[in-house]
Formats: structure tokens, sequence, C-alpha cells
């Protein structure tokens, strides 16, 4: 049960940066505890919300209410079997079956040793490959019962450290740069080497606006083709007439 590391602080000072309002980070400070912890500790919540200025039990019912975010412990592979339409008529509740039998542990529990928590969730987009499931929210999909075996001998072995991360990552690169809130910067925290919106230097043809839409930058060329498309539009009436 641990407080924000140092490094994390940082980290989360740096997020809470990229928001106009200080509590639009919480998501992300939740990712960041867990990605700590492997769950949520009750001293990280009380952390998350320390940094947020909220109450912890605001925190909570925040982490609480997302299916991704865990308030007890959590093995150090989360496995997460889909049993959603396109899995079941592949075998899904057959291969939930078997990991329950494999791991010795039914879905919604941990096993003794700590490695494996089992469970079973809604699609998770892989249908094309069903039965399919995730292991610390990266997927493998065509899984028969033989090769849920082998996946799960190859983590306990630690030989699949590379491809499967420790539960909690939910990715690997951390974002201290890009978009930040346009918002004042008096008390708040500047993100480190990020550059201020105004001077990035805009691509030549577009330009992108704070949703990351693309609009045409050459306005006249927009002008010109309605006038165009109205001057068409005034002719064939004539012609009508
Ligand atoms: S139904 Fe299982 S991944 Fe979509």
């Amino acid at each position: 049960m641990a407080r924000l590391t140092p490094e994390n602080v940082t980290r989360a000072r740096e997020t809470i940066a990229l928001y106009p309002q200080t509590r639009s980070a919480l998501i992300p400070l939740l990712h960041l505890a867990q990605e700590q912890d492997g769950w949520l500790t009750p001293d990280g919540i009380g952390h998350v919300a320390e940094l947020l200025d909220l109450t912890p039990a605001e925190v909570y019912g925040t982490a609480s209410f997302y299916d991704m975010f865990f308030t007890e412990p959590v093995g150090k592979h989360l496995v997460s079997i889909c049993t959603n339409i396109a899995c079941l008529l592949n075998g899904g509740y057959e291969l939930l079956e078997h990991a329950e039998q494999s791991l010795g542990v039914k879905a919604g529990a941990t096993t003794p040793d700590g490695e494996f928590t089992l469970e079973e969730v809604e699609c998770i987009a892989l249908c094309g490959n069903a039965p399919c499931l995730a292991v610390n929210w990266r997927f493998f999909g065509d899984v028969t019962p033989t090769r849920f075996d082998e996946l799960a001998a190859g983590l306990r072995a630690g030989q699949l450290a590379e491809e499967v991360p420790p539960h909690g990552t939910l990715n690997r690169v951390w974002r201290t740069v890009g978009l930040v809130a346009g918002v004042p910067a008096e008390g708040r925290v500047a993100v480190q080497d990020a550059p201020a919106v105004a001077e990035a230097e805009p691509p030549a043809d577009t330009v992108k606006d704070q949703r990351g839409q693309r609009e045409p930058a050459d306005e006249q060329a927009t002008e010109d083709a309605a006038a165009e498309a109205d001057a068409v539009e005034g002719s064939d009436e004539g012609a009508a007439e």
C-alpha cells in the first residue's frame, strides 16, 4: 500500500498541467497509481485525492465505477476471457471452463500464488479471432485450450515479459509533449519540454483544431468552390425554366 513515488508525483503534476480543470486529470492519475502498484490501494487513492484537491470518497467513487480499475489486489497476470457473442459461438465458455480448471480458480478469483487473476469479460474487439482473451490488456486470438496452457506456462516462466507488461501498465510511452490546455499558466505546473501551442509550426496545407480534426487551411479556395457550385446550380435552374 503505497503513496505515489516521487517520480510518479512528477508525472502526475505534468499530467494535471495538461487539463484546464485539475480534477479532469482524475482518470489518468488513477491509471498512474494502478500502474505503480497493480491495483488502487487506499493510500494510492488518498494520494490521488490530495493531488487533485478531491476527497478520497470522490476518487473511490470514480475508480469503483470503471471495470479497468481494481480496488482489490490483482494477480501478476490479469487473464480476461471474452464470452460475448462471437467468442461464445466459437467456444468462449469452453475456454473459460478450461482456464478455471487449469488455473484452479473460478472467474473473479486470484490463484493462491498471486500469479493469475481470471475474469470473464464482454467483447474485447478481437471478434475476428474468436475465441480470444487478454492478458494485462494485451490481446490473444484463436485461443484453444492447448494454446491457453502454453500461454499460461510461458507467462508463469516469465518468457512473455516483453510482450505482456506488468498488470496496470496501460501504455509504455508517457506523454510529456503535445497540445496542452489553453488556459493561463499561472499557478499551474508547466509540462517539461512541451512546446507552446502557439509556437508549433502548422502543416502547410492543413491546420488541426483542438479536437484533432483537420480543416482546410485555404479559406479562399473553399469560398471559390462554394461560389462555383452556386453558379452551376443557378444555370441548372435557368435551363429547367
Ligand atoms: S465477441 Fe469476443 S472479442 Fe468480440
